[in-house]
C-alpha cells in the first residue's frame, strides 16, 4: 500500500546528505552551516603508503595499471573507505595524456616520468598531436564513471598544468634546476609559447572530459611552477593557466591550482583563475590568506613528513593548521604535498578523526585548538 502524503514530512528541508557536500561547500567559500565540517583529503592518499594498495598494484609501469579502469576506480576508492576523506582523487597521473597521444613517456618506479626523446626543438612540436579523450584516453574516462556511480563523495579530476608537463617533456626526468626548461622558456620564447598552448590544450580537453563524465571538482598540478620568479611565471606561464581554467569555466565544478614552493606566487596561481589555491608547508595559512584575493579558498598545508613524527607533535601540527585558518569557511585541509610513501596509515585516519572533530568552518575555534 502506498503511504498518504504526510506534509509534516513532505515539507521538511532536505537530509543533509543531500545537501552540497562540505568539499564543495568549502571549494565556494559557503561553508559554516550547523552541519559544516571542515573537509579534509591528502594529495597522493592512493598509493605506496597503504598496504591494500601495494597488494593489488601489481608490477610494472604505473601507466598500465592507470589503463585497467577496475583497478584505477579500486585504488581510488581504498583511501576513501580506509580514511573517511571526504573528496576522492582519480588514480592516474599528469603524464598520462602525453603518454597516450605517443609522445613515449612512462613512469620509472622510484623516479618519476621519463621522456625517451625529451622535446628540444620546433620540430617536436609535431609529436604533440591534440588529444582526443574519448579514443585516446578512453579507460580513464571509464574509471571516472565507475567512481562516478560508487563514490559517496566528490571525485577530484586533474591534469598537469602547462609548465609542470613542459618540464618533464623537455628535461626528459624529475629535475632539481629545470635547465632546459629555463633555457628554452628564455632563449626561444616563440617556441615556449607554441609549447605551452598545445599543453594547455591537452589539459583542457583531458579536464572537460573528465569533468563531463563525472568529476566534481579539478586540480590542477602546477608542482613544480614554484622554481620561477614570479615576473618569469607571470610572463611564461601564468596566461596559459589562465586559458586552462578559462576554458572550463562553462563547466562550473570547483578549480583548484596547487604548486610547491609557490609561496611568492599565491597571487598570482589565483589571478589565473582558481577558485581554490593551494598550499605547502613553508607559508603558514594566515600569511597565505593575505596573498590571495577574499573569495578565494586555500588548501593545506600540514608538511607531510610530520606525519612521521610522534603524535603530540602531528597532532600539534594539525592544530596550528586549523588555528590559523581561524574558522574561515574556505578551507580544505590537505598536507602541503603528497603522502610519503613511508606514512603509516593509521596517522592518517587519526588527523581525518582530528580534523572533523576540532576543525571549524564558521568563524569559530574549537578551545583545544586555540590552546595550541
Ligand atoms: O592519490 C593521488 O594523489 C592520485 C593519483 C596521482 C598520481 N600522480 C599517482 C602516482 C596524482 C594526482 C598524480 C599527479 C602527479 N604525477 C604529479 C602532481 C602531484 C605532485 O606530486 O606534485 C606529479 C609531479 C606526477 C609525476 C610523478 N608520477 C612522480 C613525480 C611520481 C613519483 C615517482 C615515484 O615512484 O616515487 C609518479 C608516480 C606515481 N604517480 C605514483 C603514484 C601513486 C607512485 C608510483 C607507483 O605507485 O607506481
Amino acid at each position: 500500500m502506498v503511504n498518504p502524503p504526510n506534509p509534516a514530512i513532505d515539507a521538511a528541508p532536505a537530509p543533509a546528505s543531500d545537501a552540497l557536500p562540505a568539499f564543495l561547500r568549502a571549494c565556494r567559500g559557503i561553508a559554516g552551516g550547523p552541519e559544516d565540517r571542515v573537509p579534509v583529503w591528502f594529495m597522493r592518499q592512493a598509493g605506496r603508503s597503504l598496504p591494500e594498495y601495494r597488494e593489488i598494484r601489481g608490477a610494472g609501469s604505473i601507466l598500465e595499471a592507470i589503463a585497467v579502469p577496475e583497478l584505477s576506480a579500486e585504488i581510488t576508492l581504498q583511501p576513501v573507505r580506509r580514511y573517511g576523506v571526504d573528496a576522492a582523487i582519480l588514480y592516474s597521473d599528469i603524464v598520462v595524456p602525453a603518454a597516450a597521444i605517443g609522445f613515449g613517456v612512462d613512469v620509472a618506479p622510484g623516479i618519476g616520468p621519463v621522456v625517451e626523446r625529451p622535446f628540444a626543438s620546433a620540430a617536436d612540436l609535431a609529436r604533440l598531436r591534440p588529444l582526443e579523450p574519448d579514443v585516446d584516453t578512453a579507460y580513464v574516462l571509464e574509471t571516472v564513471r565507475i567512481l562516478a556511480r560508487e563514490l559517496t563523495v566528490p571525485l577530484i579530476g586533474f591534469a598537469g598544468a602547462p609548465f609542470t608537463v613542459a618540464s618533464y617533456l623537455i628535461e626528459g626526468r624529475p629535475s632539481r634546476t629545470y635547465t632546459r626548461t629555463k633555457a628554452l622558456m628564455h632563449g626561444d620564447p616563440t617556441l615556449w609559447h607554441a609549447l605551452m598552448e598545445r599543453l594547455a590544450e591537452m589539459a583542457i580537453a583531458s579536464l572537460r572530459s573528465q569533468i563531463l563524465n563525472g568529476a566534481a571538482a579539478i586540480q590542477l598540478f602546477d608542482s613544480w611552477a614554484g622554481a620561477l620568479a614570479p615576473p618569469d611565471y607571470e610572463h611564461f606561464v601564468l596566461p596559459h593557466s589562465r586559458r586552462v581554467f578559462e576554458a572550463i569555466a562553462d563547466l562550473d565544478v570547483p578549480r583548484i591550482h596547487f604548486g610547491v614552493g609557490t609561496g611568492e606566487l599565491l597571487g598570482l596561481m589565483a589571478a589565473a583563475g582558481a577558485d581554490v589555491v593551494g598550499v605547502d608547508w613553508r607559508v603558514p595559512l594566515d600569511v597565505a590568506r593575505t596573498r590571495v584575493p577574499a573569495g578565494t579558498a586555500l588548501q593545506g598545508n600540514l608538511d607531510p613528513v610530520l606525519c612521521l613524527a610522534p603524535w603530540e607533535v602531528t597532532e600539534a601540527a594539525v592544530r596550528d593548521v586549523l588555528r590559523r585558518n581561524a574558522g574561515h569557511p574556505g578551507h580544505i585541509f590537505n598536507l602541503g604535498h603528497g603522502v610519503m610513501p613511508e606514512t603509516d596509515p593509521s596517522v592518517l585516519e587519526r588527523v581525518v578523526e582530528l580534523v572533523h572533530r576540532e576543525g571549524r568552518c564558521d568563524g569559530s575555534v574549537a578551545p583545544e585548538v586555540a590552546a595550541s
